[in-house]
């Protein structure tokens, strides 16, 4: 299969029992758009296994990086959470997606809305300078089950604001709401909740969610994207049709099924 390739792992982190993080060489002729996703594997039984997964890491960086969960007898991830550096593993060389920026249209906030490992590609989008050009703020709520499943919070909180040089052109701009459904936390709540009730914008000081300024962008498991795009529907957002026809939203389903 000549659209595979092969990459090295760089390093691996385990966030908790369930979830992890690892990242790898980039072949320097990989281009993809922030919020794409890529099919990554290994070979099993001879054969290449592979699954779809968002890219982490921003396009201008040198490594790619990719967020999963662990499933004790998932075929691919109860190998891929073995990884070790140094290991190789196959990605493909045709990134592609719906969760493009240019697919919006403009607007003045944009949300991005992740359950589970639908944080993901917003991972890339917060990265990209070009969203802070075209949005006035850009939200960012992740809801997780567990505390511990907040993959990334000490970055986003403590070390993305500190960037050498996204920090900058992140200024105040970005705003990280971690929330959390079945835990103590700080923020509780699902996304739909959260927004029905008022208790999102209450807390990040903006107006209710409005079709007329805020776009949004949607990652998590089909039973989430149903209910927000029915919410967002109802409050006069309009989808984007296909990919190259912009709307208010766009949506990706994150891969979990591994
Ligand atoms: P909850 O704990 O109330 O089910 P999952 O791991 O099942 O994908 O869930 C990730 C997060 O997304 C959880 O916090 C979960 O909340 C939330 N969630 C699950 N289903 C929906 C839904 N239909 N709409 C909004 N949030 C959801």
């Amino acid at each position: 299969m000549a659209a595979l390739g092969t990459e090295n792992v760089i390093s691996v982190h385990h966030w908790n029992d369930t979830l992890f993080s690892f990242k790898t060489t980039r072949d320097q002729s990989l281009r993809f758009e922030n919020g794409h996703f890529v099919m990554i594997g290994l070979p099993v039984e001879g054969k290449p296994l592979l699954r779809a997964y968002s890219i982490v890491s921003a396009n201008h960086e040198e490594y790619l990086e990719f967020l999963s969960i662990k499933v004790p007898d998932g075929p691919l991830t109860s190998r891929l959470q073995h990884l070790q550096e140094g290991d190789s593993i196959f990605v493909s060389r045709k990134p592609v997606g719906t969760l493009i920026m240019h697919d919006l249209n403009p607007g003045k906030h944009l949300y991005l809305f992740g359950t589970g490992t639908g944080l993901a590609p917003f991972m890339s989008i917060i990265r990209d300078p070009e969203t802070y050009d075209r949005f006035e703020k850009v939200i960012l709520v992740h809801c997780v089950r567990e505390v511990s499943e907040l993959a990334y919070h000490d970055y986003l909180n403590h070390e993305l604001p500190e960037h050498e040089f996204l920090g900058d052109i992140i200024g105040d701009k970005l705003v990280y709401y971690p929330t959390v459904t079945r835990e103590p936390f700080r923020n509780q709540g699902r996304i739909t909740t959260l927004v029905e009730n008022g208790k999102l914008a209450e807390d990040l000081g903006l107006p209710q969610l409005n079709a007329d300024t805020d776009r949004v962008m949607l990652c998590g498991s089909p039973a989430m994207l149903d209910d927000l795009t029915s919410m967002l529907d109802d409050m006069g957002f309009k989808a984007s049709p296909q990919q190259g026809e912009p709307g208010d939203y766009v949506i990706e389903r994150a891969f979990v099924e591994k």
